[in-house]
């Protein structure tokens, strides 16, 4: 009996106990770039927390500020040509907008470890695996040499890398992309952070082995640690996330928990990307591209961003930044079919 007292279902958890939950709260981030042809914004004014053990993904077409956001939580974005503002973007509590470059490093890796594309931008091509993992776990905690070793070996055996005591002395290109990958993950699971950022880190990879590493995230990631997982793709996040954010043109423009947004998604970029998923009908497969393109952040429209690619925009879309409007059970769309009153908006497409 005394067990249905012990766990809390998340909707009738305290506020106050659910605020100690939080493992990044981000708030107001402004991200962009001034180049030769002017400044943009390339993430204009993003707000979001992921609770521990908490899965979310972070969903849009290329070129719509995902990449930015995430790079943009451990300041990664050089400066200049880069600019970051935000009111608060914190880890358990702990503001990184005030920290240290030097602070900042040592809770990348230990704390919030990221997991890129590109193996190689995180794996040194000048050492051996076995080496680079050896010296990363030394950095961060107290043990000697030889206990490190072992860690990192053990790790290589986790994530199935086979033969790993040899493996530690290839140097990376030595490894196929998919062992790389796996390396990579083995790296940034080590330490057990409270939060991983993956940013699309199957792309480069074939479609059975991006499988398999997504099982290998799945299956490794204990369940304290928070995931912020950039993909393009909805399948990705269907397998993977508790909680969706879509992402369009610099804005988070809907989300809510996954169950939700598939079954009852509110914007119309969101409904957009729902039936462009793959079908497979009479053995063939359909996929309907939402028409037109992304915008260049250079010329962002004044209101809505989606507003050229809407069968519902109307006038008021074209002066007015939509704000996201409460739908109910957590769900959150930026857009005036959803808010008090339509407008001249067709809430027929
Ligand atoms: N270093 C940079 N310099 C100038 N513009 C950039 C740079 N990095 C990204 N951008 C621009 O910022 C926008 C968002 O990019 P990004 O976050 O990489 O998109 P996504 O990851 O969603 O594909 C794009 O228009 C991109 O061209
Ligand atoms: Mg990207």
């Amino acid at each position: 009996m005394m067990t249905r007292y012990l766990s809390k279902p998340e909707n009738t958890m305290p506020a106050s106990d659910r605020q100690s939950e939080v493992t990044l709260a981000v708030r107001g981030l402004s991200a962009g770039f001034v180049t030769d042809e002017g400044r943009f914004k390339a993430v204009d004014d993003v707000s979001f927390d992921i609770f521990r053990g908490e899965s979310v993904g972070l969903v849009g077409e290329s070129g719509c500020g995902k990449s930015v956001t995430a790079l943009s939580i451990l300041r990664l974005i050089p400066s200049p040509p880069g600019f970051i503002e935000a009111e608060r973007i914190s880890y358990n509590g702990i503001n990184l907008m005030d920290l240290s470059p030097a602070k900042l490093r040592s809770i990348r890796g230990r704390d919030i470890s990221m997991i890129f594309q590109e193996p190689q931008s995180a794996l040194s091509p000048l050492h051996r695996i076995g080496r680079q993992m050896v010296e990363t776990l030394r950095l961060h905690q107290n043990i000697s040499r030889e206990a490190a070793r072992q860690t990192a070996e053990s790790w290589l055996q986790r994530v199935g890398i086979p033969d790993p005591a040899a493996r530690m002395n290839a140097y990376p290109y030595q490894l196929s992309g998919g062992m790389q990958q796996r390396v990579m993950i083995a790296m940034s699971l080590m330490l057990s952070p409270g939060l991983i950022i993956a940013d699309e880190p199957t792309t480069a990879l074939d479609v059975t082995t991006q499988a398999q590493v997504f099982e290998l995230i799945k299956e490794m990631k204990q369940q304290d640690t928070a995931m912020l997982l950039i993909t393009h793709d909805m399948g990705v996040v269907w397998e993977m996330c508790d909680r969706v954010m879509i992402m369009y043109a610099s804005r988070i423009i809907e989300s809510g928990a996954r169950i939700d947004i598939f079954h009852r998604p509110r914007h119309p970029y969101t409904i957009g990307l729902l039936n462009a998923i793959p079908r497979l009908t009479k053995n063939k497969t359909r996929l309907t591209d939402i028409p037109g393109q992304v915008p260049s952040p250079l010329e962002y429209p004044k209101g809505c961003h989606f507003i050229k690619r809407c069968a519902h925009a109307g006038k008021r879309c074209e002066n007015e930044k939509p704000p996201l409007y409460d739908c109910g059970k957590g769900q959150r769309a930026a857009c005036f079919l959803m808010g008090p009153g339509t407008g001249d908006l067709k809430t027929e497409p």
